[in-house]
């Protein structure tokens, strides 16, 4: 089972005391042991970390020392790696339909790979970044995966030979095929069936006089859940294999976002309202779905709330502290019962969380600490 990075409960009070709350504590340890999991996991696949999932520049930074490369999904996350030294040769711009700005910002910065799925994304890549690599998305269907991104992207298998023929024809250089099999995904089986799929695709490029030379599996590899915890190692054992079997010459890429920072964050919060509404125990917190646990909304995601109580549980609902009715995150949620001032550790908060928070009603989103940087004010020195 994936490691899960947790503050103990002294940590936990010390950091709210000392800096308040809301607050996320993030360990670049983690961050890195994950990266290197996969790495070790899946060797000689190019590890590209998909940004968006956090793009904490701290976060950034400890994957570009550690080798990492980089899915970018953006203007914004081109400048910003551009300016924290990442070579344009590290990143690959994997949005299927790039605005025009991103497009002139790839240009001007020197990236040169992009992922397209549509005809008329190939006039627009062949005018704004003439020349550049591109990697077919395929569409891929896998009902065992929380966020399904195959409703909105990817080509069908039947018309990958005439849209690389295509990008040839404009200019471009047809590399490679790209698919996504939706984020934490649960099961090897749906990369299994794309790697299937992608081999025949190459091997009928092929025989239309196209050398296909990079297969990119995407990102969707699970951290464990409320639920669930899942084999990782099983999983990227049978993806290795299926690598191996079908595409043991071509260069592989992976874009992994979840699974490299989502077990990595705390966020500590705290209760600073109680009532019953409705024959029910109601607690505000002081982060809320417009903040950190926007991800319940655009992630699906079901958080841990840890009270540092035991003894019998109610049934709870835990709202945001902004003016809005929409603010509420959980109902009929099992918690001890709570007072207000009492700190809540919410774990494995690190993906699609942060980076989907917004400063509605005026709340500033919580600060990121990085907990290497602060363990020793927070433990017991010897
Ligand atoms: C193109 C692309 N690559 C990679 C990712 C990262 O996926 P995950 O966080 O599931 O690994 C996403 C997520 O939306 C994506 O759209």
């Amino acid at each position: 089972m994936q490691e899960i990075f947790k503050l103990d409960q002294a940590a936990t009070e010390v950091l709210a005391e000392k800096y308040g709350t809301p607050l996320l504590v993030m360990s670049l340890e983690q961050v890195i042991k994950n990266y290197q999991f996969l790495a070790n996991a899946l060797p000689g696949v190019k590890i590209h970390y998909a940004v968006k999932a956090n793009p904490e520049r701290r976060l950034i930074k400890a994957l570009m020392d550690s080798g990492s490369f980089f899915d970018v999904a953006s203007d914004g996350e081109m400048l910003e790696l551009t300016a924290l030294g990442i070579e344009p040769e590290r990143m690959v711009y994997a949005n299927p339909v790039k605005t025009t700005n991103g497009l002139k910002i790839a240009l001007r910065t020197g990236v040169r790979k992009f992922t397209f799925d549509s005809a008329a994304e190939i006039g627009r890549m062949s005018e704004l970044v003439p020349g550049g690599s591109v990697l077919l998305r395929i569409r891929v269907d896998n009902p065992l995966a929380l966020v399904d991104l195959n409703t909105k992207f990817g080509a069908k298998a039947d018309e990958a030979i005439p849209l690389l023929k295509a990008a040839k024809e404009q200019g471009l250089d047809a590399a490679g095929l790209c698919f996504h099999v939706g984020s934490q995904s649960t099961s090897a089986k749906a990369y299994v069936d794309a790697i299937k799929v992608c081999a025949r695709l190459f091997a009928e490029a092929k025989a239309e006089g196209m050398e296909l030379r990079i297969l990119d599996i995407g990102g969707g590899f699970p951290i464990p859940t409320l639920q669930e915890s899942f084999d990782v190692a099983a999983m990227t054992t049978e993806i290795r294999e299926a690598l191996q079997q079908y595409f043991p010459e071509t260069e592989i890429w992976a874009e992994p976002g979840r699974f490299i920072c989502g077990t990595a964050v705390n966020l500590i919060t705290k209760v600073i309202g109680k009532q019953v509404r409705n024959h029910q125990q109601w607690y505000f917190l002081d982060e809320g779905l417009y903040g950190t646990f926007s991800g319940v909304i655009f992630d699906h995601w079901d958080f841990e709330l840890e009270t540092f109580k035991t003894g019998e549980t109610i049934a709870a609902t835990f709202a945001g502290p902004s003016c809005d009715s929409l603010d509420v995150m959980f109902r009929d949620k099992l918690t001890q019962p709570l007072d207000v001032g009492a700190l809540i550790r919410v774990p494995a908060c690190g993906a699609y969380t942060s980076a989907s928070a917004t400063v509605f009603n005026g709340f500033a989103k919580a600060p990121i600490m990085i907990w290497e940087e602060l363990k020793d004010e927070v433990l017991p020195q010897k």
